[in-house]
């Protein structure tokens, strides 16, 4: 059951299609396409990223219209580092600077901002040092919890968080699906239900591995500047015709 974009209520009011009894509780995205949408208006790569800025902040308010209470976006993954030095150089700084600019407005909001990733050498310390002050500031809030994947790989999670099991002196006994879990970056979150990836692209891209074992997948042709909390609408709407079995037999069999 995808979205029929001929519908006569149209986009804006999607929203009353979903049954508010199954929203999902958590929704992950990959934000991809910033350099696409940049290339066809003749413009450099960043300026695509500059423009997810609005495109995001409309997801997390979309999510905030709908109840959802956990919203993760693949912000800059392991691999990202490979790219030319400005692009990562302006994707840090961004970053640094998107905290700066609607960090305030998010904690209003109720909106409680988490990163994960690896806190390493390699992300500079103005960044480090705005991502605790954030993380501080918004630790108290409920309402939705932003998980923001930074310097983030699905393998180095769970090999950081098998290490971090061994450290803790567990034996090869000990060793659990419960366990591992334990050690993730984030190990309060539910598994995601829907994972949304934008740009027409159909991978996973090294985006919690772990955690989206049973998770639904929405692909969209949308690039992500274009993303609206329309497209986030649609998607939970595509989500709720889904069956989840969870690799059981369905009710109907
Ligand atoms: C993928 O597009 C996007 C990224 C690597 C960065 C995502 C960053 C943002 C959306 C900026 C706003 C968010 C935060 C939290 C800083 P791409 O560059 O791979 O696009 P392409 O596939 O078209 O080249």
């Amino acid at each position: 059951m995808t979205f029929d974009p001929r519908d006569s209520r149209g986009d804006r009011d999607i929203l009353s299609l979903l049954d508010r009894r199954r929203i999902p509780k958590h929704v992950g995205c990959v934000m991809d396409g910033n350099g696409r949408w940049a290339q066809k208006r003749g413009l450099p790569r960043t300026d695509g990223h500059a423009a997810g800025e609005e495109a995001l902040m409309d997801t997390i308010y979309g999510a905030l219209d709908c109840g959802v209470e956990w919203l993760t976006v693949y912000a800059f993954s392991t691999e990202n580092w490979r790219r030319p030095a400005d692009e990562v150089r302006f994707l840090m700084n961004f970053n640094r600077m998107l905290l700066e600019r609607r960090s305030d407005e998010l904690n209003e909001k109720g909106v409680r901002i988490i990163f994960a990733g690896r806190r390493d050498w390699r992300v500079p310390r103005s960044v480090l040092k705005r991502i605790e002050l954030t993380e501080a500031k918004t630790a108290h809030n409920r309402r939705l919890t932003l998980t923001i994947a930074f310097n983030y790989g699905g393998r180095a999670e769970i090999v950081d968080a098998v290490k971090a099991l061994i450290a803790s002196g567990a034996k090869a006994s000990d060793v659990s699906e419960k366990a591992i879990a334990k050690y993730l970056y984030i190990n309060d979150a539910p598994d995601p239900d829907l994972v949304i990836r934008t740009s027409g692209e159909y991978r996973i891209s090294n985006f919690l591995l772990w955690e989206i074992a049973y998770s639904e997948l929405v692909f969209t042709d949308v690039l992500w500047p274009d993303f609206r909390r329309e497209d986030l609408f649609k998607a939970i709407y595509e989500y709720q015709g889904r069956n989840r079995r969870y690799g059981k037999v369905g009710d109907s069999n």
